[in-house]
């Protein structure tokens, strides 16, 4: 929704006309998010950053299997192809993975292209593996929006399983805000909804995950501040300038490779 809402504007961080078309179809009252000016731009500053990673991802493997976990309504890759046609060219697949319901909707609304899948499933099943294995080709898993709706135990499993399943392999993911952990009912965007999702995970220092196993390595961590330009509220912006507020409050986008 973010991504639809703030393409139309000006120095709009994200070109994402297929979100907005998706948004168009949607029979839905999205007028109560229209003053998540935070999470907007949150969400477009996420997306826009995992964006770059792919890119550079791919152009170190042309011939990549992508695989999105939790995919929702997201259209990165007709987003990149729209971006970057040359790069995205030669990929080898584009899986993207979710729950029944938003793959039906998914089918019903979000355009096909000829190479990407959708696969219905949960991300912990061991299904998904299998497939994106048999390409025998550089593997990409992006996780964005997801993990911090699982207890620690249940991510920790999954990165375990990754570990043991692939010898090689990298994951973009973002890390929620340490301070949001547990503070739902005081996001901007989620205390509007019916269903009642709590923020359940994030880590303060991202680097702990190395302590699961010792083929998980995090190669890369932007703190989305940094690149947030004056698109947060003043207020914020202000809380990022403090030591403790930069590190506690920021959402960070992380590259973690497995090898
Ligand atoms: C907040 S949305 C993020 C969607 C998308 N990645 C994005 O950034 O726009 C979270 C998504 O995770 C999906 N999800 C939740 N539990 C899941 C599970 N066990 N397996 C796969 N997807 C799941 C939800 O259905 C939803 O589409």
């Amino acid at each position: 929704m973010g991504k639809s809402h703030r393409n139309p504007k000006k120095k709009g961080l994200i070109n994402d006309p297929f979100a907005v078309d998706t948004i168009k179809k949607i029979d839905y009252d999205f007028s109560m998010f229209n003053k998540a000016t935070m999470s907007q731009a949150g969400c477009c500053i996420r997306s826009k950053l995992i964006d770059n990673q792919t890119l550079t991802f791919i152009k170190q493997h042309p011939d990549a299997v992508i695989i999105q976990l939790g995919a929702g309504l997201d259209s990165r890759l007709q987003r990149l192809q729209l971006q970057a046609p040359d790069t995205v060219a030669n990929i080898t697949h584009w899986y993207d993975l979710d729950l029944a319901e938003p793959i039906s909707i998914r089918k019903a609304i979000c355009p096909a292209h000829p190479k990407n899948s959708l696969l219905e499933m949960s991300l912990f099943d061991d299904d998904w593996i299998e497939i994106v294995q048999t390409h025998n080709k550089p593997i990409l898993i992006i996780i964005e929006g997801v993990l911090m709706y699982f207890e620690e135990a249940a991510v920790k499993n999954l990165f375990t399983k990754l570990c043991q399943r692939f010898d090689k392999t990298t994951v973009l993911m973002d890390m929620l805000a340490y301070s949001a952990k547990g503070n739902a009912k005081h996001h901007d965007s989620l205390k509007h909804t019916k269903q009642k999702s709590e923020f359940k995970w994030s880590l303060l220092n991202s680097s702990d995950m190395e302590q699961w196993h010792k083929k998980i390595h995090l190669t890369q961590e932007m703190y989305m501040s940094d690149y947030a330009g004056k698109r947060f509220p003043w207020w914020i912006r202000l809380i990022y300038k403090t030591p403790f507020g930069y590190k506690h409050v920021n959402q960070r986008i992380l590259r973690i490779d497995i090898s």
